[in-house]
């Protein structure tokens, strides 16, 4: 006798059941995202059934507040039940491959938090199963959002087509200042066995996956350095050691020629959440500062040299990417937008059966790069073919 396959959709006319793990930051945001996307998106429709998280009170609290009609602790139960049908992880990287892989086996589409996972083996294996589980017509991505801020949709489009001539040079950094201070807290994103890495996984990974995206290739060669400045801060029980590093410098070879330089701190005092780009090419350049994420700086150096300078572009036009669905053109939007845009993506792939970007593929495509970075540190930055 052969085994039932997993329930995969809704009853037709139904909408699809969604279960989100994490009731925290990304919790928040994600639910944020799911609460508001139809209001704005022509998506399938969605209900908000379960919350999860490990402390039942907070998590019940937290399912009222961000519009989930239930709470749970424990998320095996969840992902078993027949009424959810995506399972969105906003829980630590540790618990990334292991909920994802028994979400896909139980016939749920995923959507997973960045980074794909804290190792390179994990993230193989969610590989594999985000592979076998696309065969039988189940969806997953990563949730590499910044792809869809509306400025950096653009930048994209414009070197696809050509605005920027041939890009030459890609300058990424990713500063932040909220380790700044020696007396911090440990929290997991401090410990190796929780975070995988500090500032590398969780900002690097961000910027790598820009420089990928916006000039639509890959890194081939890798040279990196990791350094963390504060090696003890404050545990419950006293001072414990830190285990990943504090900021993260690389240079990248890309297999258009191309060279990028990526360079990221949590401890860049003053920086609160800085994601700058800039891209040179032969024909022109673009800057981007995610503390301005409504425009983008766009020089084009075809325009006779007296015309020439940067000019600013406000990227809120309904022509610009995901904005015909907000407010009229000069009205911004921010941040938490792109979760709702990421959302909307992932929703339409389910719906047309068709992989959404950014795939698990390449989600281990910016691990590899990543662990490359790290082997290249461990032995004073040499450098490492990908
Ligand atoms: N895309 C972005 O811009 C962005 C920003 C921040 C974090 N992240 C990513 O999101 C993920 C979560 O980070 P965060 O900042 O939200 O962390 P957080 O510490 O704020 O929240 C983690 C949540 O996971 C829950 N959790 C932990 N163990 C659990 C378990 N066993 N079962 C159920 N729930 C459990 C916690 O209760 C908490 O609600 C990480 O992968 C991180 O890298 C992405």
């Amino acid at each position: 006798m052969t085994a039932e396959p997993p329930h995969t959709g809704p009853k037709p006319g139904s909408p699809l059941g969604v279960a989100a793990i994490g009731y925290a930051f990304m919790g928040k945001a994600h639910s944020n995202a799911w609460r508001n996307v139809a209001a704005f998106f022509d998506v399938p429709a969605v209900e908000q059934k379960v919350l999860v998280g490990r402390h039942a009170q907070e998590v019940a609290e937290a399912a009222t507040r961000y519009g989930w009609a239930e709470s749970a602790t424990d998320w095996r139960e969840v992902i078993a039940r027949d009424d959810i049908h995506i399972v969105d992880i906003c829980a630590p990287g540790w618990l990334h491959a292991e909920i994802a892989i028994a979400a896909l086996e139980a016939g749920k589409h995923v959507l997973v938090e960045k980074p794909l996972a804290n190792t390179l083996a994990e993230s193989e294996h969610m590989v594999e199963a985000a592979r076998a589980a696309r065969d039988r017509g189940i969806q997953s991505m990563v949730g590499f959002n910044y792809r869809r801020v509306p400025a950096l949709a653009y930048a994209r489009q414009l070197i696809a087509d050509g605005r920027l001539g041939t890009v030459r040079e890609i300058r990424a950094s990713y500063l932040q200042d909220w380790l700044a201070d020696d007396s911090a807290p440990m929290t997991w994103r401090l410990r190796k066995e929780t975070a995988g890495s500090g500032a590398l996984g969780d900002i690097a990974s961000h910027a790598i996956d820009q420089v990928q995206y916006l000039t639509g290739t890959t890194v081939t060669e890798v040279s990196g350095r990791l350094h963390t400045f504060v090696g003890r801060r404050p545990g419950p029980d006293g001072l414990e050691d830190v285990t990943v590093d504090d900021a993260a410098w690389a240079t990248l070879s890309l297999a258009t020629g191309a060279v990028a330089s990526i360079e990221v701190s949590r401890v860049a005092t003053g920086r609160k959440n800085s994601l700058r780009i800039e891209v040179y090419g032969s024909a022109g350049a673009l800057a981007f500062d995610l503390e301005r994420l409504g425009e983008l700086e766009f020089l084009d150096a075809t325009a006779p040299a007296e015309e020439q300078g940067f000019r600013r572009i406000v990227v809120t036009e309904p022509g610009h990417p995901s904005m015909d669905a907000w407010w009229p053109q000069g009205h911004m939007i921010g941040w938490e937008h792109t979760f709702t845009h990421q959302v909307r993506d992932f929703l339409v792939g389910i719906r047309d059966g068709e992989q959404p970007a950014p795939s698990f593929e390449e989600g281990l495509q910016v691990q590899r790069v990543l662990a490359a970075i790290e082997e290249s540190a461990a032995a004073k930055s040499t450098a490492i073919q990908l």
